[in-house]
C-alpha cells in the first residue's frame, strides 16, 4: 500500500505521525495550527508535499533580543519533511531489505518508519528527548515497534549499534562528523544535506571505503541544521556554490574542492569536533 503526496508515493500514512499542533506562517512569527480547531487544514498540509514544522523555539527564542508570544515560535526546530526530498534521500540511499540503517533526527518518525516498511533495520538518533518520546509512541502505535529510537546527539553516531550500511541525515551538516564514517561498513553510504562552504543547500551522497567517506552533491536539499551545526545568518546566506562539489571526509578532517581545481583551491575543515 502507498500514500500520495502530489506525485509522491511513500509506503507509510504521514497523519500516523505528524503530531495535532503543527506550525505555520503567521505575519510575524510561526503561528500554531491545532488539528481539533481546523482539521481540514492540517490534513491538507499533512497530505500536501511539503515539510511541515512540528517544533519551535518559542519556549528558548534562539534570537534571544527577540521574545515570542505565548505559543509563537521563530524558528523552526522539528518538521516532517517534503515527502519528495524523503523519497530522493530514500532513493539515494540504494537501501536493500535487511541492511541496517542509521538515520539521525528522528523528529516525527515518519522517515524512520518509511525506511523500515521498506525492510531497513532502523536505529535512529533525536536530540531532544521529548521529540525522541513522542516519536518511540507514534513509531509503536503505527506498527513499527523495532525502530530503536535514542535521545542524544547524532553527531557522536550510535556506536553501540554499529556498523551499519547505511547513514541518513535529515538536519543538515556543514562537517560530516566521523563517526559516521568509522560507523557504516566498509562499501557502505552515507547521505546527508550539506550546507557549507561550496553549497549553499545540496544532497550529499558519500561512498565509505578503507575509514574514508568520498563523494559528491547530487541534488538539492534545504534541511535544518544540525543542533551543533548552525551558521549564522549572513555566512548562510553568502555562499558560493562551487557546481559539482566534491566531499572527502577522513579521522583528519574534511576536504571540499571543486572538481577539477588544484588542491590549492580545496578547503580544510580541520580540528572540527573531535569525537
Ligand atoms: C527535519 S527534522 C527530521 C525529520 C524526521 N526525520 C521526520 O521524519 O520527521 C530534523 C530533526 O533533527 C533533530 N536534530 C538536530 N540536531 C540533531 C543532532 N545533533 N542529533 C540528533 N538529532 C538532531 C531535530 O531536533 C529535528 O527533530
Amino acid at each position: 500500500m502507498t500514500f500520495a503526496y502530489g506525485e509522491t508515493e511513500l509506503p507509510v500514512d504521514r497523519r500516523l505521525f505528524v503530531p495535532d499542533t503543527i506550525y505555520v506562517s503567521g505575519e510575524r512569527w510561526l503561528e500554531p495550527l491545532r488539528r481539533d480547531e481546523q482539521p481540514e487544514a492540517w490534513d491538507r498540509l499533512v497530505t500536501a508535499d511539503q515539510a511541515v514544522t512540528t517544533a519551535t523555539d518559542g519556549d528558548e527564542p534562539l534570537h534571544p533580543h527577540l521574545t515570542y508570544p505565548p505559543g509563537m515560535g521563530y524558528v523552526p526546530l522539528s518538521s516532517s519533511s517534503a515527502p519528495s526530498i524523503m523519497a530522493q534521500m530514500i532513493e539515494a540511499l540504494e537501501l536493500e531489505p535487511g541492511m541496517r540503517v542509521l538515520e539521525i533526527g528522528t523528529g516525527t518518525g515518519y522517515n524512520a518508519a518509511c525506511l523500515a516498511a521498506y525492510g531497513a533495520e532502523v536505529v535512529s538518533v533525536e536530540i531532544d528527548g521529548g521529540i525522541a518520546e513522542r516519536a518511540r509512541c507514534a513509531l509503536r502505535d503505527a506498527g513499527f515497534p523495532d525502530v530503536v529510537v535514542l535521545t542524544g546527539d547524532g553527531e557522536l553516531g550510535a556506536a553501540e549499534h554499529a556498523p551499519f550500511d547505511r547513514v541518513i541525515a535529515t538536519a543538515a551538516a556543514h562537517t560530516v562528523p566521523y563517526p559516521w564514517v568509522r560507523q557504516t561498513k566498509d562499501g557502505g553510504r552515507i547521505i546527508v544535506p550539506y550546507t557549507g562552504d561550496g553549497c549553499q543547500y545540496g544532497l550529499l551522497a558519500l561512498d565509505v571505503r578503507d575509514g574514508e567517506a568520498a563523494g559528491q552533491v547530487v541534488g538539492d536539499a534545504a534541511f535544518m541544521p544540525l543542533r551543533g551545526q548552525r551558521l549564522h545568518p549572513a555566512v548562510q546566506n553568502n555562499i558560493e556554490d562551487w557546481p559539482g562539489l566534491e566531499v572527502r571526509v577522513t579521522a583528519e578532517g574534511q576536504r571540499l574542492a571543486r572538481p577539477g581545481t588544484p588542491l590549492t583551491a580545496a578547503v580544510w575543515t580541520a580540528g572540527h569536533r573531535a569525537h
